[in-house]
Formats: C-alpha cells, structure tokens, sequence
C-alpha cells in the first residue's frame, strides 16, 4: 500500500505545532498502524529527520498508552479496538490518512503525537482505590461476590485509562473514565467503606483538572476501546447524589 499521512508535529509543549505531509510507501496490510508509524520513522531517520513521537507500550490492547486521532476519530475506524490493534487493513491503498494528538485542555501536547495524561493519574489518587491492610493474599472465598455484581465491576474494571473517552467527548469530559472506575470499586464489598468520599474527592479532582461536563452524546462509549457502556456515567451521577445526602459526613479532601 501507498499512503499519504498527514501528522500533527509540535517541537514541545510551548511551540506552536502544525500539520506535516509524509508519504509511506511499501506498507503491508496485515502490519499494525504503529507498526506503519514505525516504517514512516525509519525513513525519516535515514533521511536525518525528526521521527514522528508517538506513545505506545504493549501493542496488545492492554496499556492504554496508544491513543492518536485517525482521521478524525479516537483510535480510528475500527470499534472496540485501541490504534494498537488497528491494522492497515482497514485502509485503501492511495488513501490520504490524517494524524493528530488526543485534543483536550487536561491532556497539554508534549510532543508532535504524544500528551500528558497524568492528569487522568491524579484522579485515580484522589480516590480510585480501596484501604485495606494488605498482608497475607487472603483466602479466594473469604469475601462472597455476587455473580452479577462481579460480572458488573469486571466490565468496568476493563478500562486501560487510555483518555480516547476525553478526546472524542465535545466537553472534553472524563466521565465515562469516572463512571468506570467508580462503578468497579462501588460494586464490590471492598469498595464500600470509602464510597461516599470517593465519589467527592474523585468528582472534585476532574473538575480541577479541567475536563468538561457531561451532555449525554455517547461519543465517550462509542470511541471506547473496551466499550464501558453509558450506564458507567449513571452510576457515578447515583453515587455522586447519594453522597451529597442531607446528613452526610462529606470528607472532599484526603487527611
Ligand atoms: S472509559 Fe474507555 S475510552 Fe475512557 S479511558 Fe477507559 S478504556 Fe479508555
Ligand atoms: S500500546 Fe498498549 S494499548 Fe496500545
């Protein structure tokens, strides 16, 4: 296949980034899109360029790291899959394919195609986690689970952090991450002691962050390459009400 990739190149933080034109050619269908970015850096290095900088990991769908815009849409075309599984296939020979870094205020570039998402990393601190004392692994059915509710807190434990939720969300909103990690621990019975307070600390910290708020689009979960459904989003606004009850002992900040 012959390609014409146009990327988004940013010097760093503080540059002023634009749109570069690159033909690739050669590239086999069954190779992956970074494996494609791979080939498009191995010429550009040979030829003395800057290669594209790009974020990836494990390349199977497991880090989250991996996140562009493919023409457009967060991890391209192709449902359910992160730009890491995407593969060449799902392009034409010929066709122009346009390249760009997740778009949000809470997600700054650092450079050309890669972002700081450790915004998303400060809202886990906040609250996306249970205390416990962990010593000894404890015995596998020492703590009985529904089967429903387990079944429930592993969909929502599927989530890679990966932020394409935030890049496709017109408000730039990180509800659907939220609503994920909040539905995880709030079906289980470890996650009960601190669910009020987690729902208050985490909310808080997304608004400091500066992610938007949600408008119900359904762009989050149709962009997902897990698919947290919408629903994720229902429950995190369920916990945030209950917290907020009257008589409630709201703790927003950590001791
Ligand atoms: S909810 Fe989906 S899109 Fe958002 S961070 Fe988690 S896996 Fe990525
Ligand atoms: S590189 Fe890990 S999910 Fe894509």
């Amino acid at each position: 296949m012959k390609l014409t990739l146009k990327i988004w190149r940013q010097a760093d933080r503080a540059a002023k980034g634009g749109m570069r034109t690159y033909e690739v050619d050669d590239i086999s269908p069954d190779m992956s899109f970074l494996e494609m970015l791979d080939v498009l850096n191995e010429g550009l290095l040979a030829s003395g360029e800057e290669p594209v900088a790009f974020d990836s990991d494990c390349r199977e769908g497991i880090c989250g790291t991996c996140g562009l815009m493919v023409n457009g849409q967060a991890h391209g075309p192709k449902a359910a899959v992160t730009t890491c599984q995407l593969h060449m296939r799902s392009f034409k020979d010929g066709d122009t394919i346009t390249i760009e870094p997740w778009r949000a205020e809470a997600f700054p570039v650092i450079k050309d195609l890669c972002v700081d998402r450790s915004s998303l990393d400060r809202l886990i601190q906040a609250g996306g986690y249970i205390t416990v004392n962990t010593g000894s692994a404890p015995d596998a059915h020492a703590t009985p689970v529904p089967k429903d509710q387990a079944d429930r807190a592993f969909d929502a434990a599927v989530c890679i952090g990966c932020g394409a939720c935030v890049a496709a969300c017109p408000n730039a909103s990180a509800s659907l991450f939220l609503g994920a990690k909040i539905t995880h621990l709030g079906e289980l019975p470890q996650g009960q002691a601190e669910r009020d307070n987690r729902v208050l600390r985490m909310v808080a910290q997304h608004d400091a962050e500066g992610f938007g708020g949600c408008t119900n689009i359904g762009e989050c979960t149709a962009a997902c390459p897990k698919e947290i459904p919408l629903d994720m989003i229902s429950q995190l606004n369920r916990d945030l009400r209950h917290a907020v009850r009257p008589g409630a002992v709201l703790k927003v900040k950590s001791e």
